[in-house]
């Protein structure tokens, strides 16, 4: 008897783990977490759903856990009016809140902090707790926001209800760096935009915010070491003091997520000089910036110390992208010099951006340059450059086998400005195409979706950026055995994303193919 009850438990339990594994496609999580289990039985959220943390190292003196808890709330009772005496809701299942473990007192969110967590959701009710463990408070962040999705409104009841209990998941990211650039040069961005896009990113577990801040068109950040820099903004109101810049840095990390500031020199840098003539070649010749110029240098050592009292990711980005050398070369006092030093156009690229490198090492940080910076002179970057991909495909390939890490953003693919990218090709894209020995694919540390900001401002940042981000943000996040090798099996767990990024208030388009798509016609939001 005993030995066919042990059978019958194993072929049951055999049954369960296939029946869950053949459902994983069914789930309403995105990213797709490592590994997910569930039961078929519902809670309902308590009244007054608790934070409960005791056996946490994690004091959370800064409230980080307490405000991340708050949001989560927020989001899943933000979408409807809950009626806690309405008929049915007065179940007895109910989950009371979450229990949060957090193993590291520290909240210092740098580059490759743990971001894994576990998270149970038990079947029991009554006095039942979610039980969330993590490494970092930054693990259980992504907790909160994977609980956030098993949670659903339940139009008979009025109630919040947890589906499919029991819930065991294990999760964490394939990738370190998983990015989003945002562009304020070309439109000015404010914060409350800035911070929307923030929330957002968290939904989707995109972890660094590329603040592509100045560039030709505009300069509206505050610099205290050179004041008339923000004179090359488009209007007085459309800059950003240092407080703002120190704000949004803060109001990121809160939410796990990192700013990699960018200094985009010396080739896209023309509205540096409307407070600073001097650093462009001549009034008829205003990018690069004059290479030929010490004060050139001066200032971009003061521009970097300001940066690195606000910006505290060991990254910073120096460009180096489309630097067109002409301009030195057709203006006298530059070509005399060049001609003085012995170089040519290239040669001064190459002395620009390892100069700028240099000065941004001495003051602590790591540095990102566009590929350009590694095509042109790959072997005299410093090794501890990570080359950011933007031109084509298979660079990273060429980055690893050089040595040094690469961040990839293959325009043709991740660029979310070019409308005629899909969601598909969002998806589809592999960051470790054709790198196959585990020591070089750890040098590729992740990737980034761009907005470009030349057609982008308030009116329609969101839509161009949901949900295709969302689709990269997979294949960043989830680990490669449950990502999907055909884009249309998530479709349907993509468009419901999208609607809940609707119903979370954030502009997300149509999963339809396109970039920034209208609804095709009256439907509901899961059929466009
Ligand atoms: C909503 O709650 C009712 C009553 O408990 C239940 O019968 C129904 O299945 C729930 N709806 C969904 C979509 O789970
Ligand atoms: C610039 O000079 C270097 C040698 O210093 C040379 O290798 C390179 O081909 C030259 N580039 C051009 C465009 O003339
Ligand atoms: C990967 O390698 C194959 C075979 O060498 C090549 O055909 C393909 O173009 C490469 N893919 C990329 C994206 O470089």
């Amino acid at each position: 008897m005993g030995k066919i009850t042990v059978t019958s438990l194993l072929l049951g339990i055999l049954i369960h783990v296939i029946v869950v594994y053949a459902d994983v496609k069914n789930l309403n999580i995105w990213p797709m977490p490592s590994s997910v289990s569930h039961g078929y039985n519902t809670l309902y959220i308590a009244k007054d759903f608790k934070l409960r943390t005791y056996q946490s190292k994690y004091a959370d003196a800064s409230g980080i856990l307490k405000d991340g808890f708050t949001k989560l709330v927020d989001i899943i009772k933000g979408a409807h009016v809950i009626d806690y005496n309405y008929p049915g809701s007065s179940s007895s299942a109910i989950l009371q809140g979450i229990h949060v473990i957090v193993a590291s007192p520290s909240d210092e969110l740098q580059y490759g902090v743990d971001e894994s967590y576990n998270l149970d959701v038990p079947m029991q009710g009554k006095a039942a707790y979610a039980l969330l463990k993590a490494q970092t408070i930054y693990g259980a962040l992504h907790g909160l926001q994977t609980f956030s999705q098993l949670c659903n409104f339940n139009i008979s009841t009025r109630a919040i209800e947890v589906r499919q209990v029991p819930w065991t998941i294990s999760d964490q990211p394939r990738f370190s760096y998983r990015g989003l650039l945002i562009d304020t040069s070309r439109h000015y961005l404010s914060l409350p935009v800035i911070k929307k896009v923030i929330d957002s990113m968290a939904y989707a577990k995109l972890n660094v915010l590329h603040w592509h801040i100045v560039d030709t068109q505009s300069f509206p950040l505050e610099i205290p070491s050179y004041p008339k820099l923000w004179n090359g903004a488009y209007s007085l109101e459309e800059r950003y003091t240092m407080a703002d810049a120190a704000e949004i840095v803060r109001y990121a990390q809160r939410q796990g997520i990192n700013v990699l500031s960018e200094l985009d020199i010396p080739g896209h840098a023309q509205s540096w000089g409307v407070g600073y003539p001097s650093l462009w070649p001549s009034d008829k010749c205003m990018e690069p910036l004059d290479v030929s110029n010490e004060f050139t240098f001066k200032l971009i050592e003061g521009v970097l110390s300001d940066f690195s009292k606000i910006f505290k990711y060991k990254f910073v980005h120096l460009g180096g992208d489309e630097v067109d050398t002409t301009c030195w070369e057709k203006t006298p006092h530059v070509s005399e010099w060049l001609k003085k030093k012995n170089m040519n156009g290239t040669d001064a690229y190459e002395y620009f951006v390892l100069r700028a490198q240099k000065i941004a090492m001495s003051l602590g940080y790591e540095v990102v340059n566009w590929e350009e910076t590694f095509n042109h002179f790959g072997n005299k970057l410093d090794r501890k450059t990570v080359v950011h991909n933007w031109l084509g495909g298979g660079v990273a390939e060429r980055v690893v086998a050089a040595g040094l890490r690469c961040i990839v953003s293959n325009q043709g693919k991740w660029y979310l400005d070019h409308l005629d990218s899909t969601w598909q090709d969002f998806y589809m894209y592999e960051p470790l195409t054709n790198i196959t020995s585990p020591a070089k694919q750890k040098l590729v540390i992740g990737g980034e979706v761009c907005m470009w900001g030349e057609h982008i401002d308030a009116s329609d940042i969101e839509q161009t950026i949901w949900p295709r981000a969302a689709a990269a943000a997979e294949r960043l996040w989830t680990s490669s055995n449950q990502l999907a090798k055909d884009s249309q099996d998530v479709y349907p767990r993509l468009s419901h994303f999208r609607c809940l990024l609707n119903q979370r208030g954030v502009a997300a388009s149509p999963v339809n193919g396109y970039g920034r798509n209208v609804p095709s016609g009256p439907g509901s939001c899961y059929q466009q």
